[in-house]
């Protein structure tokens, strides 16, 4: 989608559709939108007084304009309370309008700059919402198979502004907004593809594409590779499927005074989760095609870093596996050996995603990342916990996880710290190995997650369980049913906040 931003005065912008705002409460309308009310005779100002028009947040009033202005139609989008405004706001109510602005045929919109030099955000922060929320709110997965739909789309947006001064703000903000957001919309794509069509040589082959897109440094280890380097517990994941395993490393340098300083994301890449000789009941279990959804967003977050290129060094990490019961899998009692040297039982060849986890933390250790940051459809616990709301965050170093908390604060991705207790790590414990990988009954995301901090070691480093938050039953604001593609967004504004 084309979104730009020109200088000119929204009553002789002529579009498909001009998208203007309005605070609930608010009787007279000021700025663009007063503008407008003037141009259409008091015609907006009427509907606010007749009631019609309250300006509650995500409120949609459309207002036929007669020839009065050159736009073919006004949307009056209801912003909220003024007090209760904030980025995260614009995103959703963005999001709701795009779409409704789409099921009127409308090929291109314009809109003003909702919330410019209100509630303390600046131009450029405003327009990177509104690029967000239009982006993340219009996507659609393609249907398979299907020529083009000739389904209207809306192939282009205006930001329309009176001072030209600030128009430089406002593309920067645009920029930025569709880096992050079409990167978002990779990784849903990603994991809303099914399973036979998103192989873990698939997944490589998205991760080479956007290597050669961004100019990024890629390298994919086989599975010949990976037994050299004595990735043991991913090939014992891998083991009982035809799929061959693939590790993916990308590589971004843009600190390169400081080469040794390297941030490590890290994300689980299970192409599909039948739990393996622990087989999983048949009821929902479609929805393990997006299991890899922790690689998907590290592979997307790294690939809008190369569009933004802050000054920080960046390594994702995807290890890749399919996770299949037949004749060659392994049971539940095998041990592996981990690439660290530790020893893990598997207990439970559902919990597939802490082995490749382990794998992935101790390969990041031996290249020197730090801090790591892993993402992963964990546990079922966490959803148990968080519903579909709240990604789940873990971490062994304080400090990291303040940094990741209000990452995801700014990002408006919603996170919350769950402890580590030492207590628990007693539910961890194996007769025949140093670890089990799972720890029974009771507190299971937190079991998992001292199950990795025994293979993050020393390095600091955030767990994110993302098995609640990774997809949506149903379309809420910006999120669509199917994969979210959360927590791209917190990654990358991870990574510019430490570049500061
Ligand atoms: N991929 C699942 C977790 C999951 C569940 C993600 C529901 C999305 C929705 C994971 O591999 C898994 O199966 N975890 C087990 C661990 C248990 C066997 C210790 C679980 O949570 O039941
Ligand atoms: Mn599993
Ligand atoms: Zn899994």
């Amino acid at each position: 989608m084309e979104i730009t931003a020109v200088n000119q005065d929204v009553t002789k912008v002529k579009s498909d559709a001009l998208l203007i705002n309005l605070f609930e409460g608010v009787k007279q309308p000021g700025g663009a939108t007063g503008a407008i009310d003037r141009a259409l005779g008091g015609a907006i100002s009427k509907l606010i007084e007749s009631g019609e028009i309250k300006g509650k947040r995500g409120e949609i009033t459309t207002v036929h304009v007669f020839g009065q202005i050159p736009s073919a139609r006004v949307v009056v989008l209801g912003l909220g309370k003024r007090e209760e405004f904030t980025a995260d706001v614009i995103r959703r109510v963005l999001a709701e309008a795009s779409r409704a602005i789409r099921g009127m045929g409308a090929k291109r919109y314009a809109t003003i700059l909702h919330g410019g030099g209100i509630a303390g955000l600046n131009a450029e922060a405003c327009a990177q919402a509104i690029a967000e929320g239009a982006i993340l709110g219009l996507y659609a997965f393609k249907k398979l198979g299907k020529p083009a739909s000739d389904s209207p789309q809306v192939q282009a947006i205006e930001i329309v502004e009176g001072d030209k001064a600030k128009l430089a703000s406002i593309t920067k903000g645009i920029q930025a907004g569709k880096a992050i957001a079409e990167s978002v919309c990779l990784a849903r794509d990603m994991a809303n593809m099914p399973a036979n069509m998103m192989t873990p040589t698939d997944i490589a082959a998205q991760a080479q594409k956007v290597a050669k897109e961004t100019g990024l440094a890629i390298t994919v280890l086989n599975q010949k590779e990976m037994e050299k380097m004595g990735m043991g517990a991913i090939l014992g994941v891998s083991k009982g499927s035809a799929q061959p395993p693939r590790f993916i490393v990308l590589k971004y340098m843009g600190d390169k005074a400081n080469p040794k300083k390297v941030i490590g994301l890290v994300g689980k890449g299970v192409s599909f989760d039948t739990g393996g000789i622990s087989l999983k009941p048949a009821d929902g279990m479609g929805w393990m095609k997006t299991d890899m959804s922790g690689a998907a967003t590290v592979i997307a977050a790294i690939r809008a870093i190369a569009l933004l290129k802050p000054k920080a060094n960046v390594v994702a990490l995807a290890p890749c596996a399919e996770n299949m019961p037949s004749s060659t899998a392994q049971k539940p009692g095998d041990v592996l050996t981990v690439m660290n040297g530790k020893t893990v039982e598997v207990d439970n060849t559902d919990a597939e995603g802490r082995l490749l986890l382990a794998d992935a933390l101790s390969y990041g250790n031996t290249i020197g990342l730090s801090p790591m940051i892993d993402v992963a459809t964990l546990t079922g616990a966490i959803k148990t916990t968080f519903g579909s709301i709240t990604t789940g965050v873990f971490t062994n170093h304080q400090i990291t996880c303040d940094t990741l908390l209000k990452a995801a604060a700014d990002a408006g991705e919603k996170a919350w710290q769950l402890p580590m207790h030492d207590e628990y790590k007693e539910q961890n414990k194996s007769d025949v190995a140093d670890i089990k990988n799972s720890g029974g009954a009771g507190a299971g995301s937190i079991t998992a997650a001292l199950f990795l901090a025994e293979f993050a070691g020393k390095t600091p480093w955030v767990h994110l369980d993302i098995a609640g938050t990774a997809r949506n039953e149903s379309t809420k604001g910006y999120n669509p049913r199917g994969s979210t593609g959360v927590p791209v967004r917190t990654l990358v504004q991870f990574v510019l906040n430490a570049a500061e």
